[in-house]
């Protein structure tokens, strides 16, 4: 984005209940409306986008076997994930900087699924202050998702904060030390038009006119067991490592007292080349054992996705892209038509594989398919 389009940076505006077929063609709308800039990053991922294709195409790899007479009407979908009960098995994922996508930025996020009712993801890069999305939140649940500075001191500051903020969980991004090959915002030379509050104290400068590189590169790179540990004991907080996607990283991370198990491939926009996120949930569901729960993200847009990453060993899911492109299309009616969509979504599949309620999902065996 050059200064003068960044300068210039016109959020969609509109606040209004959206038609959801089904969240690809958001993508496709919000194209429409979100600045070129902005869309690009929000949609783009990393090197020949292999990664982010797979994340999607993968989930084809296995089968729901329909099943009749199972005796089965009106689903249940409500479950429970570290102490918070949930009327649905999938809550708002992190994501940075919410204001390319609409101008009540992560406020309206926020509202939306607090409206809805299950758990906000407050990403450290977003682009309102805490209370800000509070104006949104109202009370409701929310996580706090950590980019580490490389100075503990102030880490303990932002975790203050995010504490005080009413976080129940912290979550980890510990596959993101430096931006994945993102040809799109290269192209576009994307920097962020706003500000991030919240990170801001370890920025040179508050986030507004710098790239995600520049950011990174000022964010700790060298994460290790040793920062699971620490932001365990110092937050007493569930620990949440989010960027697993081997049972070895699974298992060190449950070493060093995580809570929980974050199995993402950050949508395809880190390492291209890495399998789609869904293909390696199974042998990381296997190695935890049931010892912490598992958050699965990257590439979920229909409610049969859901249903097989739970079937796969997920506790929950969480969503991103198609929550940012609902916003854009709708502010927070939006993001609250999206969740009403994939909870419609998965009722149905449910109904159709028998399954009454998520531990009935939980003990469903899918079908290999044949390419
Ligand atoms: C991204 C980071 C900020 O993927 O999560 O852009």
């Amino acid at each position: 984005m050059s200064n003068q389009e960044m300068k210039q940076y016109d959020a969609p505006k509109e606040v209004k209940e959206i038609d959801v077929i089904n969240t690809y063609e958001l993508e496709e709308k919000a194209s429409k409306i979100i600045p070129k800039g902005g869309f690009g990053y929000i949609s783009g991922a990393s090197g020949d986008e292999y990664t982010k294709q797979r994340n999607i195409s993968s989930f084809n790899d296995k089968g729901i076997l329909p099943r009749v007479l199972a005796d089965v009407e009106y689903p249940d979908l409500s479950t429970s994930i570290l102490n918070h009960k949930l009327k649905v098995p999938f809550i708002m994922a992190p994501i940075a900087a919410h204001g390319l996508a609409h101008e009540t930025k992560e406020a309206g996020t926020a509202r939306g699924v607090a409206e809805f009712g299950t758990i906000m993801s407050i990403s450290a890069y977003s682009g309102a202050t805490f209370e800000e999305i509070e104006k949104g939140l109202n009370g409701s649940p929310r996580w706090f998702q950590l980019y580490m500075s490389k100075d503990d001191e102030l880490n303990k500051a932002i975790v203050d904060e995010a504490k005080k903020d009413g976080a129940t969980a912290i979550i980890l991004t510990a596959d993101a030390t430096l931006s994945g090959n993102r040809e799109t915002d290269i192209r576009n030379q994307f920097v962020y038009p706003f500000g991030m509050p919240i990170v801001s104290r370890y920025l040179t400068g508050s986030g507004e006119r710098m790239s995600l590189n520049n950011i990174y590169a000022q964010s700790k790179q060298k994460i290790s067991p040793k920062d699971v540990e620490f932001l365990s004991s110092y937050s007493e907080l569930p620990i949440i490592v989010k960027g697993i996607q081997t049972p070895e990283d699974a298992l060190l991370a449950i070493g060093a007292g995580a809570a929980g198990i974050w199995v993402s491939n950050h949508g395809g926009r880190q390492l291209d080349g890495a399998p789609g996120s869904f293909e390696v949930l199974e042998d990381i569901a296997i190695a935890v054992a049931g010892r912490v729960p598992i958050v699965f993200d990257s590439g979920i847009r229909r409610g049969e996705h859901v249903f097989k990453a739970i079937a796969c060993g997920a506790d929950i899911v969480a969503l991103g892209r198609p929550m940012l492109y609902g916003l854009a299309l709708g502010g927070w009616k939006g993001v609250k038509s999206v969740l009403e969509y994939f909870e419609t979504d998965l009722t149905r599949v449910m109904q159709l594989a028998g399954t009454q309620t998520i531990e009935d999902i939980k003990h469903t065996k899918l079908f290999k398919n044949s390419r």
